[in-house]
């Protein structure tokens, strides 16, 4: 693997050789035993860069760089560094300081990898679309690169959701035969939000091919069809749930009207009452998430949710790909 920033990095682009699979069974061997590869990373850096807030993402990646021996280093560049510039050719007269073509090689110099958390303004479809920002570290920084969340997709969190089903299925597995029903669901939210993780999620559960996948949504949310090409796309929340095996809620803005938000309905908020016409699912959410209104208190503190063990697993996802990544540089 040389860098991480979609699930393509796992499977290929044209989605051959599904190793998917292999690379939860490496995860849960972590999970297992956390210092199996305690020497990979020996003599070994990884910068992580935020352009954006995290807890779990920055403190995931950091235990597991530790328990592979690396040494993680934490800048905060939003507040820490210079303001960048990520336009080629682009005349620095206004507020921007450095140009990632000058400070993305420098970083090339100091790290053996480099993982980078840049969110979308939502005011640029087509700049954000293009992941500009991060495919300009990816030219310029002459290392591998990680995403720790960029303006499209956010796969740390994708891998990790993956595990966790998959943990979940050897938990209490399904009738033989049976592929697990997992449903995408919409939630209300107070501001818009980006819809890095809807993609991710759809763009994984699509390429591991395992589940009956369904997404739901109010009318205007559709998704870019690039990432949900395959699942069943329903506007009745009722409907989609009937009879899944795991719920995973999240709230995006529009993609077409582009970082638009036309409807806070609380009706989409998951309760117990809607549970019912599942088939007992658990629930999923990558966190952090706003109680009562993307999600109820009854759902977050009852057993069905998973959020907990979920967060816990990103530390699992992140050493499978550094490991990954050390076994190719
Ligand atoms: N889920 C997630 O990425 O959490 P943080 O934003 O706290 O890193």
């Amino acid at each position: 693997m040389k860098n991480f920033i979609s699930v393509n990095d796992v499977t290929g682009p044209s989605g051959n050789g599904n190793t998917i699979n292999e690379m939860v069974k490496e995860a849960l061997a972590y999970k297992a035993d956390p210092f199996l590869d305690k020497a990979l990373g020996e003599g070994k850096r990884i910068g992580l860069l935020f352009l954006n807030p995290s807890m779990r993402t920055r403190l995931s990646t950091q235990v597991a760089a530790q328990n592979l021996g690396m040494e993680p280093i934490v800048f905060n560049i939003d507040k820490e560094g210079w303001k960048l510039e990520f336009d080629e050719e682009a005349i620095m007269s206004g507020d921007t300081v450095e140009h990632v073509k000058d400070a993305a090689p420098i970083m090339g110099k100091y790290f053996d990898i480099l993982a980078i958390r840049t969110f979308p303004s939502l005011k640029n479809k087509e700049e954000d679309y293009s992941e500009l920002y991060i495919n300009q570290f990816i030219k310029y920084a002459g290392i591998p690169v990680v995403s720790l969340e960029s303006a499209t997709l956010h796969p740390l969190q994708s891998f990790t959701d993956v595990i966790t089903i998959q943990e979940s299925l050897n938990k209490n597995p399904l009738p033989a035969g049976k592929k697990p029903k997992i449903v995408l669901t919409w939630a209300p939210h107070v501001k818009p939000l980006p819809q890095c993780v809807a993609n991710s999620f759809a763009q994984w559960i699509n390429a591991w091919g395992e589940a009956d996948f369904v997404i739901t949504h109010p009318e205007d949310y559709e998704l870019d069809p690039k990432f949900t090409a395959g699942a069943t796309i329903t506007h009745n929340q009722d409907e989609a749930l009937k009879d899944a095996d795991f719920v995973y809620v999240k709230n995006w803005s529009a993609y077409e009207d582009y970082g638009k938000i036309y409807c806070n309905d609380p009706v989409w908020m998951l309760t117990h009452e809607k549970l019912k016409q599942t088939n007992n699912a658990k629930v999923m959410h990558c966190l952090p998430v706003r109680r009562n209104v993307e999600l109820s208190d009854e759902i977050l503190d009852s057993a069905n949710s998973l959020v907990t063990e979920e967060a816990g697993n990103r530390v699992w996802a992140a050493q499978t790909v550094l490991s990954n990544i050390l076994r190719s540089i």
